[in-house]
């Protein structure tokens, strides 16, 4: 079973942006910690950051055919994006949207989502622990789902 495991904008500067919110992990410790827990179960799993929106909708499009299942931190593009959850539609593949943060006790901007409805699960405010829940849940669903 294969994983993309997909950040958007700012999530390259964790550790350094906003630690009280974001913790001072950064996101190549993220990158090690999800490597590390996919490794463990057997996954293989590819990651991919970018700051850029068409970047993130190219690279969903690529895991059509190449992935089983979708872990995405949209970041910013969370709550503006509806071509992100056109692409994620348009792939049809099983995924999971993660936030580091408690986007739902936030400013109210963040308490929209695009994606969610092109998403089987949302996890939030569990830092990186929400990153393996999110691989968890994919191993689990595609093992009831084939
Ligand atoms: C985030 C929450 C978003 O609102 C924010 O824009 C981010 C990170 C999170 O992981 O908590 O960039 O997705």
């Amino acid at each position: 079973m294969k994983l993309l495991v997909l950040n958007g904008p700012n999530l390259n500067m964790l550790g350094i942006r906003e630690p009280a919110i974001y913790g001072r992990e950064t996101y190549q410790t993220l990158c090690d910690r999800v490597r590390a827990h996919c490794a463990e179960k057997g996954l293989e799993v590819e990651l991919y950051q970018s700051n850029h929106e068409g970047d993130l909708i190219d690279k969903i499009q690529a895991a059509y055919g190449n992935a089983d299942g979708i872990v995405i931190n949209p970041g910013g593009y969370t709550h503006t994006s509806v071509a992100l959850a056109d692409a994620l539609k348009a792939v049809s593949l099983p995924a999971v949207e993660v936030h580091l943060s408690d986007v739902n006790s936030r400013e109210p901007f963040r308490q929209i989502s695009y994606v969610r409805a092109a998403c089987l699960k949302t996890v939030t405010g569990k830092g990186i622990d929400g990153y393996l829940e999110a691989v968890d849940f994919l191993a689990n669903y595609r093992g009831e789902n084939q």
